[in-house]
């Protein structure tokens, strides 16, 4: 089975890359949708946590964080950083599709780095709502951060991206294949593939994406169909404004009714 660029923590840290402001204005914003439901230290689960990026602040500002990832070695690093950092969480190796954990009653879910296009079929989709409305109180948030770059499913195929960048021990030198997309479903598809060099040993990654492309509409559409969530709204990560029209990427909000 190929390896996946998970597999290997410090170099998705590089070849996806994301500036600290970023990482602390999105935060600051989970925080601040919480603090207006007075919310200042509640029970936060990371979906699809990674490394648990914002996890880890979370908990350092005195929230208490699961995580849930499917990838053992995402899990391990977020392990190996909440313990550098000195805070405890709780990670779950699991799919956020579908999963049921000891506890539930969270204040809120978080869904970040534009991850949530992972589910792309009707039916996971509302096996995913279900799953997460299972573990929030009545009145819990549930933050997706989104992709506002892909408007459409592209019918444009070949190679694009390929760049080689340094790592502490060694190199990595990534590119993208795009297929064409599936008009039908909406979904996406492309390939990520890394040639990676540690110490001096090479290693090769290749991560097949299928990724549906959401929109607000669409979305305001679904939840109003859904039940047991109600539409919060659609804000801007970097000051919760409403106008998201300019946006790269936005934060969706919904309420557990
Ligand atoms: C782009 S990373 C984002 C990680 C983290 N949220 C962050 O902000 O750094 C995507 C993560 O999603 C996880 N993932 C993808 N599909 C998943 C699924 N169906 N269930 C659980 N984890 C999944 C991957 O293992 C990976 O750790």
């Amino acid at each position: 089975m190929n390896k996946s660029i998970y597999d290997f923590t410090e170099v998705f840290e590089v070849v996806m890359h994301r500036p600290a402001e970023v990482l602390d204005a999105e935060v600051n914003a989970i925080e601040q949708l919480l603090a207006r439901r007075h919310v200042h230290s509640g029970r936060i689960l990371e979906l699809a946590c990674g490394a648990c990026a914002h996890g880890i602040p979370l908990a350092q500002h005195g929230h208490e964080v699961t995580g849930i990832d499917r990838s053992a070695a995402m899990l391990a690093t977020a392990a190996e950083n909440a313990q550098q950092t000195g805070v405890a969480l709780t990670l779950v190796q699991g799919d956020v599709i579908n999963f049921t954990l000891p506890t539930a009653d969270f204040d809120a879910a978080i869904f970040m780095f534009e991850t949530f296009p992972v589910i792309t079929e009707y039916t996971d989709l509302m096996s995913h709502f279900n799953a997460v409305r299972r573990h929030l109180k009545p009145g819990g948030l549930y933050i997706i951060d989104l992709d506002a770059r892909r408007q459409g499913v592209g019918v444009n195929t070949g190679e694009w991206g390929r760049q080689t960048l340094p790592l502490a021990n060694g190199w990595v030198e990534m590119w993208q294949e795009e297929f064409p997309g599936d008009w039908v479903r909406n979904v996406s598809h492309m390939t990520m593939r890394c040639r990676i060099c540690l110490d001096g040993v090479i290693h090769e990654t290749v991560d097949d994406w299928h990724l549906r492309v959401y929109n607000p509409w669409d979305l305001t559409v679904l939840i109003g169909t859904l039940a047991g969530w109600r539409l919060d709204g659609f804000y801007r990560w970097q000051d919760l404004g409403r106008d998201i029209s300019a946006e790269q990427h936005y934060l969706l909000v919904l309420e557990a009714v």
